[in-house]
């Protein structure tokens, strides 16, 4: 069975990750996987968290199944949380999924059954997960251009183009916000604008929302989703917990999926929970419950909201400040456009070459594509990756 066997490429996420961990370097700077960490290093568990985990160990009397679709609460919890009032809840059916990824699984899986002739449309660039679970699905997709390497920002008019020519009932991939890989955000006129061109053609739009909080609030991150929401009849919407609830290895992610009726929201909450049934029946519950817990006590909620702001803003300042060593270590401001993104990330104009001298050569990590994740930055390491990087691509 196995004698042929060859495993499939680690994606270029995992591939840094296992490169990090394997380096005996003592100075090394992992700029590598979005995780977020403290200045000490760490991925820590939110207080918000602990207190609520002691709260359901204290009530819980049973471990017994929920349901398929996970528990409806969870679902408009998350909801609520990502698209506030902006749509009537009987349109929406909801899929609790094990993380983002399951959800973004699910989703793709949902749009294999109900319409298998539809062409994905990514942004360039995009996660790589999202290329290659539409591979593993055999789902035809294609790129549309959003990044402009040039401005370190968007490419309105490339974007726009593309997306005049995607066909009726084709699927178009949006990130929420805080772009991954680029930190390239839509303003409130370009999601006007996506509206628009998508009504017109009548493609759906998909969007991906994982880092919810960690751009420039966590009302302020939605609500260009919020108003495409409001404008088109129908919407997939993928939500991950793992990274404004520091629940990454509970695995807390849901499926929303917005129908034109209410009438037409029940045979999909069906189809969901059957995708569920027939992956791994039923869905994890814990980090669902403990997410709904938070979002429904004010006291919690309030303190998740200030540990949140305390994570976002430690990640703006290490990258005002890497901007600014930037700016010092190269004598210009060709650097200056970091400051323009949202979130973990951003990415450098940084050749494939030119990210592996400075893994060999001054031990710091990044994505092959130039990806980096400023939560990786402590005080004590902006000096020295400002210092490789100029020295590499300055
Ligand atoms: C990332 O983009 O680094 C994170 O979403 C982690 C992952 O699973 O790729």
């Amino acid at each position: 069975m196995f004698e042929n066997h060859q495993a499939p490429e680690a994606d270029k996420i995992l591939r840094v990750m296992k490169m990090f961990a394997e380096d005996p370097r003592p100075g090394k700077i992992d700029l590598g996987v979005g995780v977020y960490r403290t200045p000490e290093g760490r991925t820590p568990v939110l207080a918000a968290v602990k207190q609520a985990e002691a709260r359901l160990l204290e009530s819980q009397e049973t471990k017994g199944y929920v349901a398929l679709a996970g528990d409806p609460a969870f679902h408009g919890a998350m909801r609520e949380l990502a698209l506030g009032g902006a749509v009537d809840p009987g349109r929406v059916a909801g899929l609790a999924t094990p993380g983002g990824t399951g959800a973004v699984r699910q989703a793709f899986e949902l749009i294999r059954i109900v319409r298998p002739d539809a062409v994905v449309h990514c942004s360039a660039p995009t996660w790589p997960n999202h290329e290659a679970i539409l591979d593993t699905l055999e789902i035809p997709w294609r790129s549309y251009r959003y990044y402009d390497a040039e401005t370190g920002g968007l490419d309105r008019e490339g974007m726009l183009e593309d997306l005049s020519q995607v066909s009726a009932g084709d699927v178009v991939l949006l990130h929420g916000c805080c772009h991954n890989p680029t930190g390239a955000d839509l303003a409130a006129e370009d999601w006007d604008a996506i509206a628009k061109v998508l009504l017109k053609r009548g493609a759906v739009p998909m969007v991906d929302l994982a880092y919810q909080g960690f751009g420039l609030g966590l009302e302020e991150d939605v609500a260009g989703l919020r108003r495409l929401a409001a404008a088109v009849p129908e919407l997939l919407l993928t939500i991950s917990a793992s990274k404004n609830f520091g629940l990454y290895r509970d695995r807390v992610g849901v499926l929303l999926a917005m129908t034109e009726t209410p009438s037409f929201a029940m045979p999909v909450q069906d189809t969901l929970a059957w995708l569920n049934r027939q992956a791994y029946a039923f869905p994890p519950d814990h980090g669902a419950r403990v997410v709904t817990e938070i979002l429904g006590d004010a006291g919690l909620r309030s303190l998740w909201e200030e540990e949140l702001a305390g994570m976002r803003g430690r990640v703006r300042g290490m990258r005002e400040a890497l901007a600014e060593a930037l700016r010092i270590e190269t004598g210009c401001e060709n650097f200056d456009f970091l400051l323009r993104h949202h979130g973990m990330f951003s990415r450098l104009p940084a050749s494939p070459e030119q990210v592996d001298a400075l893994r060999q050569t001054h031990a710091v990590y990044m994505i092959g594509d130039g990806r980096i994740n400023m939560a990786g930055l402590v005080p004590d390491t902006v000096i020295p990756a400002a210092r490789a990087i100029a020295t590499i691509l300055g």
